[in-house]
């Protein structure tokens, strides 16, 4: 008998090409160029890192040492990679949402050769073992750290007064977020890199909340508002409800800020503080539920839309990871679960859950919705389920062999065996991270590859068939 049904979805192919401004294209694309470069990189020293751990005598010279290559892993996927491929989508969501030109675009070009700069000198300082002191996610020297700041100051006044000369009456949603997100990255790497207070535990305190406020008031946001503009403009409808983006933008305005000391619940700074930053980050469901609703309900009857494009699957895991991995922090959070989970590997499952599974998912998701328009060239579309399949499973084989592993390891300590026990213990659950991280890094060398389908040709000559936009 004949088979009627094809085993996979077949994607639509884009139906509009967005007659942009080829500078801004071009500018765009190297940002993009630029991420994926440091994500390939990055992943790299990421997998080998926890290749590591079943074969601990590989790379046994200093700059090979886990202890160097952990935070070149850590901060090339944030400031290289996560960091510089959110920028080039906003770079064109800003104006496109602001119906305005963007307002220098010479400005986010030299920020994105400083950005890289920054990266650059920051990996091989630590490589050559020259850092900032063993405090996470700020191991860049402040002179390397400056010039990151320096351009993500230069692409804040750009998107501002995008924002500012703007064609429309209402800041869209998007720009809020955006905007907020570039404002606070500021505050914070000033705060973290200020060093006349950070005495003992007074250094603690700050790094909890610098760490929280890295991951919730720049990663978070700044996808999230990308995200408002993305998901109704694939699905052609407006946004469920703005007032519930807006009960989500204040609520993790709020929250997040008072939630950085989660990460040294037990540890000897004040009882009071650590108890307001559960309590907050447990009320983070409520943000949570609103914007994760907001998503969902917009979604709500489109998912043969969903289905048939090859962007969207990524946004909508992107939104489940979202809920699913935050509100797993919030339960890390209370100190019955802390007790077992922190210090294990179990907080690394939510590390990669949270900024891989819906932060990377649904910057993946972005890219592949804007970069075919702008440029008119489409990935094959075999090629982009290849990207995402191997990326969602290599994750969730990553996710749940950490989680088990590291709930048991915090078990081990609980009753206190001998620490090699744990050691021992987790041997199988590092091997099935090394094969979820190589599922991982198979499909960060397609997305590479479908990158570099995507480029913009150097005359554009492609016709127009639909220029027409609203926001
Ligand atoms: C409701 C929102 C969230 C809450 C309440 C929350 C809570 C927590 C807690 C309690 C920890 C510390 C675990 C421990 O060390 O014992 C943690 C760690 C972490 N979280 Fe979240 N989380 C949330 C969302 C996110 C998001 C959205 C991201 C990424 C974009 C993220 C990234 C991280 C990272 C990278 C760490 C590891 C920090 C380290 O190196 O120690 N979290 N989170
Ligand atoms: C091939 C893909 C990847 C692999 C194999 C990988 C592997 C690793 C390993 C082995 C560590 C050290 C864990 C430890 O200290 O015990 C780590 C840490 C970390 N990685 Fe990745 N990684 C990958 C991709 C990414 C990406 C794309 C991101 C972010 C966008 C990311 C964010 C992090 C973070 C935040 C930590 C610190 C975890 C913590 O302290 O809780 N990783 N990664």
């Amino acid at each position: 008998m004949e088979l009627t049904r094809p085993i996979t979805v077949s994607k639509s192919k884009i139906d509009e090409i967005i007659d942009e401004d080829s500078r801004l294209t071009k500018l765009i694309y190297h940002y993009l160029l630029s991420a994926t470069a440091w994500l390939i990189f990055g992943s790299f020293v990421g997998l080998f890192l926890g290749l590591k751990f079943i074969y601990p005598d590989w790379g046994n010279t200093a700059w090979l040492s886990f202890g160097r290559l952990r935070p070149i892993h850590t901060n090339v996927v944030f400031w290289g990679w996560t960091s510089l491929s959110m920028i080039g989508l906003a770079l064109y969501v800003v104006p496109r949402t602001s119906q305005n030109r963007l307002y220098n675009l010479l400005l986010s070009r030299q920020a994105l050769y400083v950005i890289n700069l920054s990266v650059l000198l920051g990996v091989i300082s630590l490589f050559l073992g020259i850092n900032n002191g063993g405090q996470e996610y700020r191991e860049f020297t402040w002179p390397v750290m400056l010039l990151f700041a320096l351009g993500i100051g230069a692409n804040l006044l750009n998107l501002y007064k995008t924002v500012a000369a703007r064609k429309t009456r209402e800041i869209y949603l998007s720009n809020w977020y955006i905007l907020a997100a570039f404002i606070w990255t500021m505050v914070v790497v000033v705060i973290a890199y200020l060093p006349f207070y950070q005495n003992s535990l007074g250094e603690t305190i700050i790094q909890g909340y610098y760490m929280h406020m890295g991951v919730g008031m720049w990663f978070t946001p700044l996808v999230l508002g990308l995200t408002y503009y993305f998901l109704p403009k694939l699905l052609n409808k407006p946004i469920y409800s703005y007032s519930l983006g807006v009960l989500a933008f204040w609520t993790q305005m709020v929250f997040y800020s008072l939630i950085g000391a989660h990460h040294f619940v037990f540890a000897p700074i004040p009882w009071w503080l650590q108890t307001v930053a559960i309590v907050f980050s447990f009320g983070m469901f409520v943000t949570l539920f609103a914007g994760t609703a907001n998503f969902l309900l917009t979604m709500k009857g489109s998912f043969r839309t969903i289905a048939k494009s090859y962007s969207l699957p990524y946004i909508l895991v992107g939104v489940i990871f979202y809920f699913l991995a935050s509100g797993q922090g919030s339960l890390e959070a209370l100190r019955s679960l802390n007790k077992i989970w922190h210090f294990t590997n179990f907080t690394v499952a939510h590390s990669h859950l949270t900024m891989y599974g819906f932060v990377v998912f649904l910057i993946w998701g972005g890219i592949y919705a804007l970069m075919p328009r702008l440029t008119g060239n489409e990935p094959s579309h075999i090629l982009v389920g290849i990207h995402f399949w191997f990326a969602l499973i290599g994750l969730l084989i990553y996710g749940f062999a950490l989680m088990i592993g590291g709930t048991l390891q915090g078990q081990s300590w609980i009753d206190g065996l001998p620490f090699i026990n744990s050691v021992e213990l987790m041997a199988p659950y590092w091997l099935w991270r090394a094969v979820g991280g190589t599922l991982m890094f198979i499909a960060h060398l397609v997305f590479a590859f479908n990158i570099f389908k995507m480029q913009p040709a150097s005359n554009k000559d492609f016709v127009l068939e639909t220029a027409e936009e609203s926001v």
